[in-house]
């Protein structure tokens, strides 16, 4: 049969490794696909940079849109980033009838919908399992795998660059600069790593997963999001000494109330498999009604993982040109008339238990009216450390674990905790998930 013919629209980290990796196990991609996959075009912005990959058989182009509009290209492959010129690229590419794969999260979370529209449209697929947790098949695990269940919450850890910042900080002593430097030097990182280390990576991601695992639509503005920029090496000792580990997590969870979509730093018992989950690793943990708890594991960036999962969906691509578009698994997992708008809880609305540490001045009486302005919101202490205080200093830490609360209760606690004169500084606060 003839080859399919891809145009890759950039050759970077992931452009790079799919080159590679299509050129490397081609006879087994071709045995799998039914058909032979080859690369006929590429660009990149700088055509003079020596590449990871041999692009001696390859077309170049600076200019993306001749790729998406040259006729004899069945399959796009963005692996650019970014939203623009990529949406355009990519709506263009599915105006031209091609099938598209791209690794791109940050245009999935916030354009999927208009995207997968125009796709269907056209009758064409636009497949994106890189773009969540590298190379761990976890969009067709959801999507295929658990389409039995009802999808009951999932909790990942889905940013290998925040990952392997926390496992070197913790376990090596490093500074945050030096080891976010190195994963960009590794290829971890977003062009932009703030991206990363604010949280909004795994707010993509979030998106992505939660959309594949409720039948909702993609709506990333309705994510809660925050990074890992504020973890001090006192919490992640106080939440060692506690039994726990601090993981950047992103939950989402169907509630009676509605949806819960949030990203944060999280205490999670060591004991947890995920837990331990350490370096450029990325795990996602899915709960269904039918099956339980399920755990996916595996490399959550990097060139060849990243490519794993690039060719794979051009596998599926291939292996589907044939069908009718009808027949094809839907792009997020539920048919598109039977995506429901269930709605997205504020953050305030969240439950979850928290760790609180604090500065307070070590006296009779300051425990006690900690203890009071929680009671009086409804907030159980689970457990509480009072450390000495250091040589000349009258203030002591507090660190305290609470039992599941209401976000809004706790966000009106902590004002009042900071407000009592006998405590100085801000309250930290880091939630905690036991993924029971
Ligand atoms: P890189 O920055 O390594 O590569 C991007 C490529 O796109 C480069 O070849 C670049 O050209 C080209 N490019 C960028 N902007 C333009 C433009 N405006 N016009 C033409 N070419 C352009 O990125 P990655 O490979 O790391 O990431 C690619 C995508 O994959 C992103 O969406 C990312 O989020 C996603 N991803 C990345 C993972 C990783 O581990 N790196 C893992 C999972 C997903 P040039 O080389 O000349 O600058
Ligand atoms: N920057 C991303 C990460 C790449 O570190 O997880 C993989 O999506």
């Amino acid at each position: 049969m003839k080859p399919v013919k891809i145009g890759i629209l950039g050759l970077g980290t992931v452009g790079g490794g799919a080159v590679n990796v299509l050129k490397r196990n081609a006879g087994e991609i071709a045995r799998r696909a039914g058909r032979e996959i080859i690369v006929s075009r590429a660009s990149a912005r700088d055509l003079t940079r020596t590449r990871i990959c041999d692009t001696a058989h390859i077309a170049l182009s600076a200019d993306p849109f001749e790729i998406v509009n040259d006729p004899d290209i069945d399959v796009v492959v963005e692996l650019m980033g970014g939203y623009e010129p990529a949406k355009q690229l990519v709506l263009t590419a599915i105006a031209n009838g091609k099938h598209v794969v791209t690794a791109n999260k940050a245009l999935i979370a916030l354009h999927g919908n208009e995207i997968f529209a125009e796709a269907g449209k056209k009758g064409v697929m636009v497949l994106f399992e890189a773009a969540v947790a590298g190379g761990i098949p976890i969009i067709k695990a959801i999507r295929e795998g658990l389409a039995g269940n009802r999808i009951e919450w999932l909790a990942g850890i889905i940013n290998g660059t925040g990952n392997f910042i926390l496992s070197e900080m913790r376990d090596k002593g490093r500074d945050f600069a030096d080891v976010l430097a190195e994963a960009q030097a590794l290829g971890y990182a977003e062009a932009d790593p703030t991206f990363d280390i604010e949280g909004i990576d795994a707010g993509h991601k979030l998106t992505i997963l939660a959309s594949i695992a409720f039948g909702i639509p993609l709506q990333f503005d309705k994510v809660y999001t925050e990074g890992i920029t504020r973890i001090t090496r006192a919490d992640v000792e106080y939440a060692e000494a506690l039994g726990y580990r601090i993981k950047h997590l992103g939950m989402a969870r169907k509630t009676t109330q509605g949806i819960e979509l949030r990203v944060h730093p999280t205490l999670i018992p060591k004991r947890r498999l995920i837990a331990n989950v350490d370096g450029v690793m990325n795990a996602v943990l899915v709960c269904g009604d039918a099956v339980g708890p399920t755990l996916y594991y595996g490399a959550g960036a990097g060139a060849e993982p990243t490519a794993s999962a690039v060719v794979a969906d051009l596998v599926d691509v291939v292996r589907a040109m044939t069908s009718d578009p009808e027949n094809r698994v839907p792009h997020l997992a539920f048919q598109p008339d039977a995506i429901v708008d269930i709605p997205v809880l504020p953050a305030e609305a969240i439950r979850t238990a928290y760790y609180l540490r604090l500065t307070a001045e070590d006296r009779p009486g300051v425990l006690a009216d900690i203890s009071r302005i929680l009671a009086a919101h409804h907030i159980s202490i689970e457990a509480l450390i009072q450390k000495e205080p250091l040589a000349g200093q009258s203030s002591v830490p507090i660190i305290m674990l609470t039992q599941l609360t209401l976000e809004k209760e706790m966000n009106a606690a902590i004002a009042e905790i900071e407000d009592l004169a006998t405590v100085s500084g801000a309250v930290n606060r880091i939630r905690l998930e036991t993924l029971g």
